[in-house]
């Protein structure tokens, strides 16, 4: 079962998530890092920031891409991680990988996993959701065997991010994303969530059945995953006692 810790919120969530990052680059410099954009991952590269800790030996893989935006388009993740992450947290550009930009689309889903495997896989991969339950651009009905392939945005994910556009139409139908199956590799999966919006694709992601109807579920098939939640994204949760009472009695040995 997820852990899930209810924070006050998104900054004590983004701090606590940076400390358990911190900790595992201690232990192994050359930490793989899994990378997700978006909003919700943001006050955790603030917060690795505003630490200072030598980070350059990390690697990265980023989650996912769109297909069809021009180089150098703002909006690719690929200037979005640049901008987010591998220049604030003095990160090596060469050792961060950003799917779709290796080869041929064709086949850059496979060069994708390839450079994965090389880099010895993922240690902790930073997840956001969907509010329709998607983590990475897997969609309702992904497989969760799936790996990182081309795949077309739901409506509802499109308008979702219409905010980093002028309009929804602007807003590329086709992504490149790690499939399920590339996420549940990872050895330590790390998904945070912030305001109801997302309370049903949390509730659906820790508690509801497992289901490629809820991509998210996919978590529950994994033995480490740390959820991290303010009140808002926590509000559909039926076991919210238990999660704090849990936190509440967490032996001080025991890390996330
Ligand atoms: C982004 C990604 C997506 C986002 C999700 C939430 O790389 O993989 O799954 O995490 O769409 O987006 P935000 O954080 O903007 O609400």
């Amino acid at each position: 079962m997820a852990e899930v810790v209810i924070l006050d919120d998104e900054s004590a969530a983004a701090g606590l998530a940076a400390n358990v990052i911190l900790d595992l680059v201690r232990r192994k410099p050359a930490t793989v890092l899994g990378l997700a954009t978006g909003s919700t991952p943001l006050g955790i590269w603030l917060a690795l920031a505003d630490r200072g800790a030598d980070l350059s030996d990390v690697r990265g893989f980023a989650l996912d891409e769109y297909v069809g935006l021009p180089d150098g388009h703002p909006q690719s993740y690929r200037s979005v991680i640049t901008r987010e992450v591998v220049e604030p947290l003095g990160l090596d550009p060469n050792r961060v990988m950003v799917p779709g930009h290796l080869g041929p689309i064709e086949t850059a889903g496979n060069d994708y996993e390839r450079a994965i495997r090389a880099a010895g896989g993922v240690d902790l991969q930073v997840l956001g959701i969907g509010t329709d339950g998607h983590i990475g651009f897997n969609e309702p009905g992904s497989s969760f065997e799936s790996l990182t392939r081309v795949k077309t945005l739901t409506r509802q994910t499109r308008e979702d991010n219409a905010r980093f556009f002028d309009s929804v139409d602007e807003v590329p139908v086709n992504c490149i994303t790690q499939g399920l199956g590339t996420i549940r590799r990872a050895k330590h999966l790390v998904l945070l969530a912030f305001g109801e919006a997302k309370a049903k694709a949390i509730a659906a992601a820790v508690e509801g059945p497992v289901t490629a109807s809820a991509p998210g579920s996919a978590i529950q098939l994994h033995p480490h995953v740390t959820v991290l939640v303010d009140g808002g994204a926590a509000s559909e949760l039926a076991n919210v006692d238990y999660y704090r009472y849990a936190w509440a009695n967490k032996p001080e040995w025991e890390s996330l």
